[in-house]
């Protein structure tokens, strides 16, 4: 086990800035997911931990050691890729035996470490299959058997679970996380889910075009997202972002900090009716009324900007399709943000 630290990292393919600067501490045991839109960085910057890519600079520790000029193979680590990258013509045996056969590994130590990978992923009955032989899940279990009987410092995830259908996807995250609790390996796992990011992780890193946005527990991002890019990215449906001059008829720009243009609400923070505490009170034509499950998705059109926002209302409410209600936030849950810097105006 072990720590990571990455220090001003930055690479560039060519005059292309990939990853601009990353300052990281991932703590012994702790299972850190780096999750942003396609293209901000985030599997340039694993191949960087693992040594398949080459650093621009800064540095990268782990263990305390920098390892930015060490070989792959001398940094301890494992890593599992989407595609699996199993070896067709070797059973699953043989593909959990052949890192360790090339290490030199003694034959008793291979055979306890597959034993206990074997049992660990439930996968014992399946070791004389070759992998086209096996579900999807199944070869990712081996993919990831084939990862832990190393016993890396470190394991590297890049959007293991991308290529499951959606209820394996759930199950096999819900594996990861007990396996990761119960091996206390150091990980960092790739997303660009954010649903898989807020469940797997001790902490969230939330990435933006080869920037980190915000680093905090899934709880701290959600409650208090750093910046107008965070706000929108994590939450499902996202946060609704309102200019403070659509507020109009609320005295509430007394009440935000100096700075705030915009405010954030999320869907689930309104309410029809108007609560007790201090709030804001929006009129708005109802555009659509969408069911799903034990909550409904309400589509509305504010009277003041003409903007669609997005409530989460509980159970089906008796709302006939474009008719004019009123919608109401208590001021406790807005977000105030600054336009112009793309940060919370609320911070210290
Ligand atoms: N070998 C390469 N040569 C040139 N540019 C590259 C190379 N690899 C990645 N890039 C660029 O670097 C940026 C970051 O790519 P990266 O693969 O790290 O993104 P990502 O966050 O993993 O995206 P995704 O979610 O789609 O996998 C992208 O703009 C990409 O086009
Ligand atoms: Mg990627």
């Amino acid at each position: 086990m072990a720590t990571i630290s990455l220090i001003d990292l930055m690479k560039s393919y060519g005059d292309i800035p990939a990853v601009k600067g990353v300052n990281l501490d991932v703590a012994d045991g702790e299972l850190i997911v780096l999750v942003g839109p396609s293209g901000c960085g985030k599997s340039t910057l694993l191949r960087m931990v693992a040594g398949l890519e080459t650093v621009t600079s800064g540095s990268i520790e782990i263990g305390g050691r920098n390892v930015v000029k060490a070989e792959p193979a001398e940094r301890d680590i494992a890593m599992v890729f989407q595609n699996y990258a199993l070896y067709p013509h070797m059973t699953v045996r043989g593909n959990l035996e052949y890192g360790l056969k090339n290490r030199g590994t003694p034959r008793e130590e291979i055979n306890r470490r597959v034993r206990e990978a074997a049992d660990i992923l439930e996968i014992g009955a399946l070791l004389d299959r070759k992998p086209r032989q096996l579900s999807g899940g199944q070869r990712q279990r081996v993919a990831m058997g084939r990862a832990i009987v190393r016993e890396p410092a470190a394991f590297l995830f890049d959007e293991p679970l991308s290529n499951l259908d959606a209820k394996l996807r759930v199950q096999m995250r819900v594996e990861i996380r007990k396996l990761q609790r119960r091996l206390k390996t150091t990980s960092l796992y790739v997303t660009h889910d954010q649903l898989e990011a807020m469940t797997l992780a001790d902490r969230l890193v939330v990435m933006n075009s080869g920037l980190v946005e915000q680093i905090g527990t899934p709880t701290e991002v959600y409650d208090r997202p750093a910046t107008l890019f965070v706000a929108g990215f994590i939450g499902s449906p996202p946060m609704n972002l309102i200019p403070v001059s659509s507020l109009s008829g609320n005295e509430v720009s007394a009440g935000l900090p100096s700075g705030t243009d915009i405010v954030g609400i999320r869907p689930d923070a309104f309410v029809l009716e108007q609560p007790a505490e201090p709030s804001l009170a929006l009129e708005a034509s109802v555009e659509l009324l969408e069911p799903i499950g034990g909550e409904s998705h309400l589509h509305v059109r504010l009277n003041s900007s003409g903007q669609s926002i997005v409530l989460s209302v509980p159970g089906r409410p008796e709302i006939a399709e474009v008719s004019d209600i009123v919608v109401h936030a208590r001021l406790a849950d807005l977000h105030p943000f600054s336009a112009q810097t793309g940060r919370r105006a609320d911070n210290p």
